[in-house]
């Protein structure tokens, strides 16, 4: 019998390892690592695997041709955006997200919307499961082919046949190929079929797009080394009680990472959200305590986010913090900041935060939205609708500039907004403006100006 060489990998972060052992000594998680057979047979010499029947030759980089612009447009404008205008052929794009966020859902709307020919591959669900979605989705008239397989040669030998503009794979981690003895989702069979869906996309030029499941940490289970293959990582995320959702590229080859996608989902499907900031402000008819609107910016786009504050005082011994979608730590350290450097009495409160809509906030420009709030609700006096704040908060209690004001200054004036609260640092274009920028250094007198 031929002997196996075998090694053993990490489950969790893909780390390879000569010998077994209890713990992982790259990611610390108990009871991860699992031998995997990685070549069937015993070597063979390098030149003779290693011979291939085409052999790509060295070019100039002058005489290099490359086809511009030679996108694949999908129907959605969302996702197009994301990708830097467009799907690129022969490129392989991998969706990572939560389970049931919406990641086989999206791909198979856009492979029901799109005119080119989709093969979708499914290890997941059968066909009629996908019928049913579809059905939910609404689809028109769709060249749209479901195909339920796991083995990559099964898969291989059916696109032989249909030749399909797109491959859709759901999901990486049910494929697996016959040239390595593992099971299906171990970090060798990962790499492998990854290995192929590349040499495949790169060989016809047909796009490929992989579903990933992530794990606990919130990474593409597997091994690391799978966001390196491929070429787009994008990232499907939201709160699953919420129904928005933010499509956001960690790494694109062929365009920016900044740019990043919203949507709604429904009972019909995802739907693109192209104004978000109208949708994140809760419609309300008085003015209610506690509340404020910060000017935040998601990668490139302008975002209006409502933060609502509650103070009141405890009722335990301990105050009570508690905040969703925000930084626990940076609530503290802004509540620190008010009563040491503002004279504020916080310390015997109860202090609750909110960023509506389920988005997780991470732009410190949001600082002085979340201040107001709760200025606001501990005096309980309401902060005018129509106006908005872009400031971080600095450990002296300073107002800090933040960047691309500009922009945060004009989504504010697109929406309406009256008055718009920076830091007196920060330096913007006045000219022709319909809103009232007002520009403040201190919280005393963001204080001052509002109560
Ligand atoms: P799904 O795409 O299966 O998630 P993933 O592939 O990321 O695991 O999404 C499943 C969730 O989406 C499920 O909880 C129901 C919801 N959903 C809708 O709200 N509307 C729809 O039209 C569809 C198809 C799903
Ligand atoms: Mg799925």
């Amino acid at each position: 019998m031929a002997k196996h060489k075998t090694t053993f990998f990490c489950q969790n972060c893909g780390t390879q390892f000569s010998k077994w052992s209890g713990q992982c000594t790259a990611c610390h998680e108990w009871n991860t690592l699992v031998e995997e057979i990685i070549q069937k047979e015993e070597k063979r010499n390098w030149k003779q695997t290693n011979i291939s029947k085409t052999i790509n030759i060295p070019l100039a980089i002058s005489e290099i041709e490359v086809n511009k612009e030679q996108r694949i447009h999908t129907q959605n404008k969302e996702l197009d955006n994301v990708l830097g205008g467009g799907i690129v052929p022969g490129s392989v794009i991998l969706l990572g997200g939560e389970p049931g966020i919406g990641k086989s859902t999206l791909l198979l709307q856009i492979a029901l919307e799109m005119d080119q020919q989709v093969l979708y591959v499914s290890g997941e669900e059968s066909q009629s499961q996908i019928k049913m979605r579809a059905e939910r989705l609404q689809y028109k008239n769709s060249n749209c082919l479901i195909l339920t397989e796991t083995k990559t040669q099964n898969i291989f030998k059916n696109i032989e046949k249909i030749k399909p503009d797109i491959l859709v794979i759901d999901s990486i981690q049910t494929l697996y190929t016959d040239q390595i003895d593992a099971s299906p989702g171990t970090v060798s069979q990962i790499k492998e079929t990854t290995a192929e869906l590349i040499k495949f996309a790169k060989e016809t030029g047909t796009p490929v797009l992989v579903i990933g499941h992530i794990n606990k940490e919130g990474t593409i289970a597997g091994p690391k080394i799978l966001e390196h293959m491929v070429d787009v990582v994008l990232q499907f995320e939201g709160d699953r009680n919420h129904t928005y959702r933010i499509l956001r590229s960690q790494k694109n080859r062929f365009g920016s990472t900044a740019e990043l996608g919203i949507y709604e989902m429904l009972g019909s499907g995802l739907r693109e959200v192209t104004n978000p900031s109208e949708i994140l402000i809760n419609k309300k008819d008085s003015d209610l305590s506690g509340t404020a609107i910060a000017a935040t910016l998601e990668g490139m786009r302008p975002l209006m986010i409502e933060v609502q504050a509650l103070v009141s005082s405890a009722v335990y011994g301990t105050p009570q913090r508690s905040v969703t979608g925000y930084n626990l730590k940076r609530l503290n350290m802004i509540l620190a900041v008010l009563e040491k450097r503002a004279g504020f009495r916080l310390a015997a409160k109860d202090v609750f935060l909110n960023i509506t809509g389920g988005i997780h906030v991470a732009d410190p420009a949001i600082d002085l939205a979340v201040v107001s709030a709760i200025l606001s609700s501990n005096e309980d006096e309401s902060i005018p609708q129509n106006y908005t704040f872009a400031a971080e908060i600095g450990l002296a209690g300073e107002i800090r500039p933040v960047n691309k004001i500009d922009q945060r200054i004009s989504e504010a004036e697109k929406l309406g907004f009256d008055k718009i609260f920076i830091s007196k640092f920060n330096k913007f274009k006045k000219e022709g403006r319909a809103i009232e920028i007002i520009s403040v250094s201190k919280i005393e007198e963001i204080y001052a100006l509002l109560f």
